[in-house]
């Protein structure tokens, strides 16, 4: 425990004092994203791409590019001469795009990191020189994926495993390539199109797929069983190319092998260990300290731990400023003259502290999110701070960004989470704030399956849901020019007290955000007048209010949180239906559900929530009217 402890701080020290890479900016635009993407390999001269102010690629029918109005949903880049390495990162941009086609091209090296575009659906790469193997979990994130084409390139090394997995593969074309070992047995059995022919295969034909023909097969000398006319000889294991040579050599394999067995049992026994003690000191830190931002979807196991970092100058002048410090026995100076910040307090309601406290801290990652990271710290006092990354405050400078903190220090409303501390530096901002020990409502939705619910009754729900609205309304008072007062609600940036009151944190970012990935870092880009007409508006606010009710209603993890839509369910499209179809009550989480007292106010919270998530903002349910309406149930 303190091992795992000290390991954390020592870490953290370690990766601030590390050089800190700029953060890469993405632009909004998707010409941008085109544009970028293109220079990153040898095009032909055949691309029409030419960019200038105000062009829709959609618009001028760039070649290759495919549109549903004037969202991208496919690049067509087919036999156009193309070659070189190609760089996947400026397509993550482009958030509809679903099919990709580099066919009969001339690309070399490994098969491009596609795999970052979680929602593609079709990948074409056909009659190119790819080469090299394909990672084991190559095909892990890409759970949509219907349409698989590697066919003629040059990939080595098994086909990889993660491709049985995939749950609506309807086509995998591999033939023509030194792909090597067995053919994995296809989970999906929707498949229809199947080639590995002309591959160097060996073993078994899966069940399942001998249904295609031999001309599926052909041109592996190693395969056997059904279709093929080779029958395999023995099932467990792929069968020896000379007969003679398997009796000589079975003494021999079955030395090596017994020798084998003792090896990895010995290794076996020791994983365990390890992963038995590792077992042990997550759960006993779990259970004490639970994973306070909630940030606890699959994703952010994903995403890289990338703590707190300071340019390696600082690292020299802090020890001489400490020095000197110590010296003159001065307190508090938010900036020094050498230019290097310290912590600058806004709330001083739970006492002063600074940067080298904070360092000196035992630190515990709580998570991960795709734009920052959130860290525990105890301080030697013993007051237990929250640090939050945010790597996308980049638009203020210094000067701008300390009026709006300050600003947002003096916030008092027992719903709403004032910070105590910020640090800056160009790339990137710290925000420091009271850590909640019962962590996030999402943490307390979602987080653990037996403990999390037990007491997140009827009432405490209601008085989660009244606490938030009246925050929000505090919030949109507070700030009511901004285009977003809020702008990043959701269940994860819902703390709740010892008593379960809610306090919203993150409110009031937008005018901090860099223009150029806001999108990606605030929640309320994801309501449907973003999605669709790129407009945000106070009223996004009260969509992200719904899918917070609904959410604490249903019990059910929204899929809107997640960027891929994995995971979690269409809350919306779920209530909506069941709404209209007279079933509202199955909505209801069944651990309130037997509250049968309650189920009318249920019924009209849940339709409440209904009503903010409606998809036209106009018709939305303006946030006066979700207030009377939610103080009225009891
Ligand atoms: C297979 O296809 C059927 C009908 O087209 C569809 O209902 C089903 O969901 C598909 N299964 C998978 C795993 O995609
Ligand atoms: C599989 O690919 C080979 C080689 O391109 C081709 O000759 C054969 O007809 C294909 N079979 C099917 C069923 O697609
Ligand atoms: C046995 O295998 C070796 C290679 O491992 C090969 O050179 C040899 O020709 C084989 N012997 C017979 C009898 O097939």
């Amino acid at each position: 425990m303190a091992a795992v402890r000290f390991l954390l701080s020592l870490s953290l020290l370690l990766l601030i004092i590390t050089f800190s890479f700029p953060t890469l900016c993405f632009s909004q635009s998707d010409v941008d994203a085109l544009i970028r993407f293109k220079a990153s390999f040898t095009p032909g001269h055949l691309i029409n791409w030419i960019p200038g102010p105000g062009i829709s690629p959609c618009l001028k029918k760039w070649v290759g590019v495919r549109c549903h109005g004037k969202d991208i949903i496919g690049l067509h880049l087919t036999n156009l001469h193309l070659s070189g390495t190609i760089d996947v990162q400026p397509l993550l941009q482009l958030r509809y795009l679903r099919t990709i086609s580099l066919m009969r091209n001339s690309f070399t090296g490994p098969i491009p990191l596609f795999n970052k575009l979680g929602s593609l659906k079709a990948l074409y790469l056909s009659n190119n020189q790819f080469s090299g193997e394909i990672p084991k979990h190559y095909f892990a994130s890409m759970r949509s994926l219907k349409k698989v084409w590697l066919n003629e390139n040059r990939f080595t090394g098994h086909i990889p495993e993660s491709v049985k997995h995939l749950p609506h593969l309807l086509e995998l074309h591999l033939e023509g390539n030194h792909f090597t070992g067995p053919i994995p047995p296809l989970q999906s059995l929707n498949v229809t199109s199947f080639n590995v022919s002309f591959n160097h295969l060996e073993g078994n034909i899966p069940q399942s797929l001998a249904k295609f023909g031999v001309t599926s097969f052909q041109g592996n000398l190693g395969l056997c069983g059904k279709p093929m006319t080779k029958d395999c000889v023995d099932h467990s294991s792929p069968p020896p190319s000379h007969n003679q040579n398997h009796t000589e050599t079975t003494g021999k394999a079955k030395a090596i092998s017994d020798g084998k067995v003792i090896l990895v049992a010995t290794t076996i026994f020791f994983l365990l260990c390890i992963v038995i003690a590792f077992i042990f000191s997550a759960t006993r830190r779990t259970t004490k300290k639970p994973d306070n931002r909630g940030l606890v979807s699959k994703q952010s196991v994903k995403d890289e731990v990338l703590p707190v970092q300071l340019p390696p100058e600082s690292i020299h002048r802090r020890s001489s400023e400490s020095n000197r410090r110590s010296k003159s026995g001065s307190r508090r100076e938010p900036a020094t003259k050498t230019g290097v910040a310290d912590m600058v307090m806004v709330n001083g309601e739970r006492g002063e502290f600074r940067l080298q406290d904070l360092m000196k801290a035992s630190a515990e990652v709580l998570g991960n999110g795709v734009l920052g990271s959130a860290y525990k710290a105890t301080l030697s006092g013993g007051l237990s701070v929250v640090v939050k990354r945010m790597k996308w405050m980049n638009r203020l400078g210094k000067d701008e960004f300390d009026a709006e903190l300050r600003c947002f220090g003096k916030l008092k409303h027992c719903n709403v989470l004032t910070p105590l501390a910020y640090y800056f530096r160009k790339e990137e901002k710290l925000v420091v704030s009271t850590y909640m020990p019962k962590g996030s409502l999402c943490y307390l939705l979602h987080g653990t399956k037996d403990r999390a619910h037990t007491n997140l009754n009827w009432p405490t729900r209601l008085k989660i849901v009244k606490g938030v609205t009246r925050g929000l309304d505090f919030i949109h008072k507070e700030f009511a020019s901004h285009d977003l007062p809020h702008g990043n609600l959701k269940s994860s940036n819902v703390l709740l007290t010892e008593t379960y009151d809610p306090l919203l944190s993150d409110y009031a970012f937008q005018p901090l955000a860099s223009p150029c990935n806001v999108a990606q870092a605030m929640f309320a880009y994801k309501s449907p007048e973003y999605v669709q007409y790129q407009q945000v508006s106070p009223k996004s606010d009260v969509y992200c209010l719904g899918i917070v009710i609904l959410e604490i209603m249903t019990g059910k993890h929204p899929s809107q949180y997640l960027s891929d839509g994995q995971t979690g369910i269409d809350i919306v499209q779920w209530v909506q239906t069941s709404i209209l179809e007279n079933r509202a009550l199955e909505l209801i989480d069944p651990e309130i559900a037997s509250n049968a007292s309650s189920t009318d106010n249920m019924l009209r919270l849940l339709e409440i929530g209904a009503a903010c998530v409606e998809s036209n903002p106009d018709k939305r349910l303006p946030l006066n009217k979700v207030i009377t309406r939610i103080e009225k149930i009891s």
